[in-house]
């Protein structure tokens, strides 16, 4: 791919210094003073990405937010939407189209703050990724506690997929229509997943041409966590998507959520995971990216461990860029202002690539750097 291969040769010559290779600005202190501002277009993520990648971010709102001493962030932190739209070409709901958000009562749909999302993307000329449709958590009580039979169920689904997806259709550009199926030995969710346990696995099938049927234009993938490297995890969808495809359900990708964690040091064989699925044809994306790790409360990250989360960011969008369909990265949120994960994590933090003040990381300038790369001297969006 022509406007990838520059990278390509970066890459492929400095193969064996690449943790030195990181590209974190010495000449940048870690907390820039002040604030960029929005007109800066030129100096963002989205202005220096290659044309045929999105670079992504979650729309922080719902979820854990519920739960945290501010409104939703989405609707009235002006500052957080100048980053958004001025860094990003794709956006994805954090939590605004899960189930217990959008269809919080049998039959009642709550669409407002993810049409607010669309309006958004549309004004500032994004895409936007849908997430998601059939999952096992995050499901209302209404749904998780009812007393359906089975017929019921599959109504139930089949009403959700076709009104969600068919509400935004044209406008939403790739659906995680099924999220974390697999157990970690490659097993399907059998008995955390409601759909899979009331209806049996034939249900996955009908989830993705359901949304086929509400949307034939959008880019319908699996997603999950623990699937960056080869392991029975990513086993179980290489084989099941070739599976599904010969039976003519329509799956068109595979997505890697990225939860990463310093703890554990970064999947090195993302790139050749995410090689075998475009492989297969399939197009592959990168969905949920950040890179969280041990901060003591009350300290700062040290410069090595800003540095050790820049180079896992770099690799992974590396890993990306370097593959021909993946076409997509997004990050979990770009701010810690907001991010899941002291409160998901105890003892981790600091997984974003910008400060709660929106300066930004080193691995933000480890991504600008690695897009810029990818496509020299481009500034298009
Ligand atoms: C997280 C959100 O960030 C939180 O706000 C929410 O409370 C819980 O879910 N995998 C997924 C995402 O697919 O939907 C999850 O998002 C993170 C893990």
């Amino acid at each position: 791919m022509q406007v990838r291969s520059s990278l390509a040769a970066a890459v492929l010559a400095s193969a064996v210094l690449l943790p030195a290779a990181v590209p974190v600005h010495a000449a940048q202190p870690t907390r820039a003073p002040g604030i960029e501002k929005a007109s800066d277009r030129k100096d963002t993520l989205r202005w220096v990405a290659p044309q045929d990648l999105e670079i992504g971010t979650a729309v922080a709102g719902g979820g854990h937010h519920e739960t945290q001493p501010y409104p939703d962030p989405f609707t009235y932190d002006q500052e957080y939407r100048e980053r958004l739209a001025a860094e990003f070409s794709s956006v994805s709901p954090e939590n605004q189209l899960k189930w217990e958000f959008v269809h919080p009562e049998q039959g009642t749909y709550r669409f407002a703050e993810m049409d607010a999302i669309v309006d958004f993307a549309q004004e500032n000329k994004q895409v936007v990724r849908g997430h998601t449709l059939f999952w096992h958590s995050q499901n209302p009580a209404w749904l998780e506690e009812g007393d359906f039979t089975k017929d019921e169920l599959r109504a139930i689904l089949k009403d959700h997929i076709q009104t969600v997806v068919g509400r935004y259709a044209g406008k939403i550009q790739q659906w995680d229509v099924a999220n974390e199926i697999f157990n970690e030995d490659g097993t399907l969710r059998t008995t955390d997943n409601i759909w899979i346990r009331e209806l049996g696995p034939d249900i996955i099938a009908d989830a993705f041409r359901w949304a086929h049927e509400a949307d034939p234009k959008a880019t319908l993938f699996f997603n999950d966590y623990g699937v960056e490297g080869v392991n029975a995890k990513s086993n179980a969808y290489l084989e099941l998507i070739p599976r599904l495809q010969a039976q003519g359900v329509p799956v068109d990708g595979f997505a890697i959520q990225g939860h990463l964690s310093t703890r554990y040091g970064f999947p090195g064989d993302l790139q050749a995971n995410l090689q075998r699925f475009d492989a297969l044809g399939l197009e592959t994306a990168i969905t949920e990216i950040d890179v969280r790790m041990d901060v003591a409360v009350g300290t700062s990250p040290t410069d090595a461990q800003l540095a050790t989360q820049a180079s896992y960011y770099q690799r992974a969008l590396e890993a990306c860029v370097l593959v021909e369909d993946c076409n997509s990265f997004t990050i979990w949120g770009f701010t810690d202002k907001y991010s899941w994960v002291p409160v998901f994590f105890t003892g981790e933090g600091e997984a974003t690539v910008m400060w709660d003040d929106f300066t930004r990381k080193p691995a933000y300038y480890a991504l600008q750097d690695t897009l810029e790369q990818a496509s020299p001297g481009r500034g298009h969006r």
